[in-house]
């Protein structure tokens, strides 16, 4: 859709047609449509920002929580939104060796284990290297660090899957 079809939709079709943009979490595609009209697609991903911003600690925390582990078990048992399933595939994710496998399950053990969340990351704006490398690096944060740079990052998939739905997001 183009940005002046996004602004024209009905709360409804708005919240359905945006619903992906947050994993498992289309409440907050009801609150970016309340704050309509959009002027540019960076203003439609700013809204999805400012709406998990204004949330409370522990929705914001359920947000965190409703990702999958990367490379995790839902990903091998194919029960991963489209979205994640094509993110996590872009970063080669869906193909790593044995070897990296079980590294990657050491991190994400090891993360759950220090923050009780799944390490998130933008992973369109890394690939596998920086992926595994910034699992290592964000072990040593606080929880309080590591909560600001869960919600950064989801910030960062959410504007990604904002530009694929809006026409002149990426070259539409
Ligand atoms: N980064 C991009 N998509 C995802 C996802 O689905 N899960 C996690 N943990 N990180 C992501």
């Amino acid at each position: 859709l183009s940005l002046e079809e996004v602004n024209a939709l009905s709360t409804d079709a708005f919240t359905r047609y945006f619903a992906g943009v947050l994993e498992h979490s289309p409440q907050y595609a009801q609150a970016a449509a309340a704050q309509r009209p959009f002027r540019s697609v960076e203003d439609v991903a700013d809204a999805f920002r400012a709406a998990v911003q204004a949330d409370t600690e522990s929705a914001q925390l359920g947000l965190i929580r409703a990702h999958p582990d990367l490379a995790g078990k839902a990903a091998l048992a194919g029960e991963l939104t489209a979205e994640s399933a094509h993110e996590q595939a872009s970063a080669g994710l869906d193909r790593l060796s044995p070897e990296e496998f079980a590294e990657f399950g050491r991190l994400n053990a090891a993360y759950h284990e220090k923050f009780d969340l799944p390490y998130v990351v933008c992973v369109r704006e890394n690939d596998k290297g920086s992926i595994f490398e910034g699992a290592r690096r964000r072990l040593a944060n606080t929880p309080e660090q590591e909560r600001a740079a869960a919600l950064h990052e989801i910030s960062r998939i959410a504007r990604l899957r904002v530009l694929d739905l809006v026409a002149g997001g990426d070259g539409t």
